[in-house]
C-alpha cells in the first residue's frame, strides 16, 4: 500500500469535521489524492447500520450489538472503500476508526479491550492506521459544542457525564501502547492553531 491512513479520534463536540476539512484542502494543495471518509459509516451499506446506532433511545442496544455494529460498519467500510483506496495510493482520512469502539463500547459501556480486540482480529485483521489524532476536550465542554447542532444523531451525546469522561481517559490511554502513531492534541485551542500542529506533524512524519 503506497498510501497513508490517517484517522481522528475524540469526544463529542471535539472539532474533528473542521480539522479533516483544513487538512485535506492543505493535502490538495500539495497535490494528493484524498478520500475523505467516516464511521460509522463511509459507504452506503455502513450508512445504513451508522443510522441504527447513532438515532433513537440511549438503552435501545445491548452494548455487545452495538460493538457488533461498530465493527459490522466497519468491515464493510474496510473492505469496500479504504483498503481499495489505499491500494490506489490515495490517502484516506477517516473521522473515526476501531480506537472508537475500543473507547465508548469497550471501556465507557464496559465491555473490555480485549474482547473489542477479538472483534477487530476476526473483522477488519492487521489493518491499522499509520498516524491517529486524538483531539481531546473537556466532555462537558465537547457536549455544550454539540449542542447548537441540528441533527438527529444525539444517541451518544445523549449518554451520561460519567461515560464520556471514561472514554476521554480511554483515548489518553491509547498513547501508552501507542507512542509512536498515536497523537494528543489540546482541542481547546483556536481551530487555526491545531490545523498548523496536525500539518506540521503530517509534513514531519510523510516527507511531503
Ligand atoms: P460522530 O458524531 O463523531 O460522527 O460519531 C458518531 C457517534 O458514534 C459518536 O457519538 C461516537 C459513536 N461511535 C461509537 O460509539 N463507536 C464507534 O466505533 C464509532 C466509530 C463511533
Amino acid at each position: 500500500m503506497t498510501g497513508r491512513f490517517i484517522t481522528f479520534e475524540g469526544g463529542e463536540g471535539s472539532g474533528k469535521s473542521s480539522q479533516i476539512n483544513l487538512l485535506k484542502s492543505k493535502l490538495m494543495d500539495r497535490g494528493i489524492e484524498i478520500i475523505c471518509t467516516r464511521e460509522p459509516g463511509g459507504t452506503p451499506s455502513a450508512e445504513i447500520l451508522r443510522e441504527l446506532v447513532t438515532t433513537g433511545e440511549v438503552n435501545k442496544w445491548e452494548p455487545m450489538t452495538e460493538a457488533l455494529l461498530m465493527f459490522a460498519s466497519r468491515y464493510e467500510h474496510t473492505k469496500n472503500l479504504i483498503t481499495p483506496s489505499l491500494k490506489k495510493g490515495n490517502w484516506v482520512i477517516c473521522d473515526r476508526y476501531y480506537h472508537s469502539t475500543y473507547a465508548y463500547q469497550g471501556i465507557g459501556h464496559g465491555l473490555g479491550i480485549e474482547a473489542m480486540k477479538m472483534l477487530k482480529k476476526i473483522t477488519i485483521g492487521e489493518i491499522e492506521p499509520d498516524l491517529v489524532f486524538f483531539l481531546d476536550i473537556d466532555p462537558l465542554e465537547g457536549i455544550k459544542r454539540t449542542q447548537s447542532r441540528d441533527t438527529n444523531e444525539d444517541r451518544f451525546e445523549n449518554m451520561d457525564i460519567s461515560f464520556h469522561e471514561k472514554l476521554r481517559e480511554a483515548f489518553l490511554d491509547f498513547s501508552k501502547t501507542n507512542l509512536e502513531n498515536y497523537i494528543i492534541i489540546d482541542a481547546s485551542q483556536e481551530i487555526d492553531k491545531i490545523s498548523d500542529i496536525i500539518f506540521e506533524e503530517i509534513k514531519k512524519r510523510f516527507k511531503i
